[in-house]
């Protein structure tokens, strides 16, 4: 593929990052946006440089310039946008969680493979530099023990939420809760370095709506134990840590940010950061455009394969904590 001709849906903070990215990487432009409403849509893409505002989803994705749709809209609308897209031809980058159940996620890989259409979702993590050295120095620290993730964001829709509102990200109708929203890197991070795990169980602070704003998370491995917290209550030092019988890694800005990595062993210390830029996001779209733009069909495969394992778990996790969604 030449260029990936991108339409957005959605404007909100996420959309700005990615299309920040976008405008500075070669191979991706940003043709048309979707919006709701004529003013958001309009202000979006003449902030970006848009030539073309849709606010009928049918119309935009009917748009034979566009060969890649960017689905940032809330969580319990991308299965169905997903596969409208799919249904238009359009490959597709869908923002994280893909969808809330595993047996969706596989829907839409199964049509994707069927059209012969890419699919990936948005996951900061997968696309960072320093991804790499924490792979390489897995190596280093022997038999893995344990592992401790924290990402805690104070939110200020939770304010809203106090105020007596309901936004998106804490109702169980758009599949929201903190879990989908934040722990979800730390499971993602576990789940690229270790394989899916035997055993998971979440326990949930939960607020008024049903959903979770802060969790614990502990997934059983079969040599060690992994705790995730998340939360959208509270927040604190980001970090990762990794301890094996012959050294750790230490990890700083959390499992979406990996700004550096520090090896200790009882040889000594050792620090690297392969991340000068602050800006996660542009990685992301830097390394994902590539990707894409390489039709590296074989990867993109191994991508859907271990977010389908992180939803399965997080899906697992959920019900069982007695967070359910419309339907469920
Ligand atoms: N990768 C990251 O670092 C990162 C960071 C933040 C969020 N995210 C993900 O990005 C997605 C969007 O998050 P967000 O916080 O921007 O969500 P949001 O504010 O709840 O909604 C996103 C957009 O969807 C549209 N929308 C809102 N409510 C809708 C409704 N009831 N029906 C149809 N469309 C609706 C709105 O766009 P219009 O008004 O223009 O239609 C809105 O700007 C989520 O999946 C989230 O997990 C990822």
């Amino acid at each position: 593929m030449k260029q990936m001709k991108l339409g957005t849906i959605g404007s909100g903070v996420i959309v700005r990052s990615i299309l920040d990215g976008v405008k500075v990487t070669e191979g991706i432009s940003l043709e048309a946006v979707y919006s709701r409403t004529e003013e958001k849509g309009r202000e979006l893409a003449e902030a970006y440089g848009a030539e073309k505002v849709y606010t009928d989803l049918e119309a935009f994705l009917s748009d034979d310039e566009l060969n890649f749709i960017y689905v940032a809209s809330p969580n319990n609308l991308h299965y169905e946008q997903v596969k409208e897209a799919f249904l238009h031809g359009k490959n597709v980058i869908c923002e994280k969680p893909l969808c809330p159940r595993r047996e969706q996620v596989e829907e839409l890989a199964a049509l994707a493979e069927e059209k012969g259409l890419l699919l990936v979702d948005a996951t900061p993590t997968a696309f960072l530099p320093n991804l790499d050295i924490i792979k390489e120095w897995l190596l280093k620290v022997g038999r893995v023990r344990l592992v401790t993730a924290s990402y805690c964001q104070y939110s200020s829709r939770y304010d809203k939420l106090l105020e007596g509102e309901v936004p998106n990200v804490f109702s169980p109708e758009f599949a929201g809760g903190c879990l989908q929203d934040i722990n979800y890197y730390n499971i993602y991070l576990n789940v690229t370095l270790f394989g899916k795990p035997e055993s998971a169980v979440y326990y949930p602070n939960l607020c008024r709506t049903g959903v979770d704003t802060s969790g614990i998370a502990v997934l059983r491995y079969p040599d060690f134990v992994s705790e995730c917290t998340g939360a959208k209550d509270t927040w604190g030092d980001n970090m990762v840590q990794i301890q094996g019988e012959k050294g750790y890694l230490c990890i700083d800005g959390g499992a979406n940010g990996l700004t550096n990595v520090r090896l200790v062993t009882k040889e000594g210390e050792a620090s690297r950061n392969l991340q000068e830029n602050p800006d996660r996001w542009l990685y992301e779209v830097q390394n994902m455009t590539k990707m894409l733009l390489e039709e590296d069909h074989e990867t993109i495969r191994e991508r859907l394969k271990i977010t389908a394992a992180v939803i399965e778990v997080m899906e697992n996790m959920r019900k069982d904590a007695g967070i359910l969604f419309p339907g469920e």
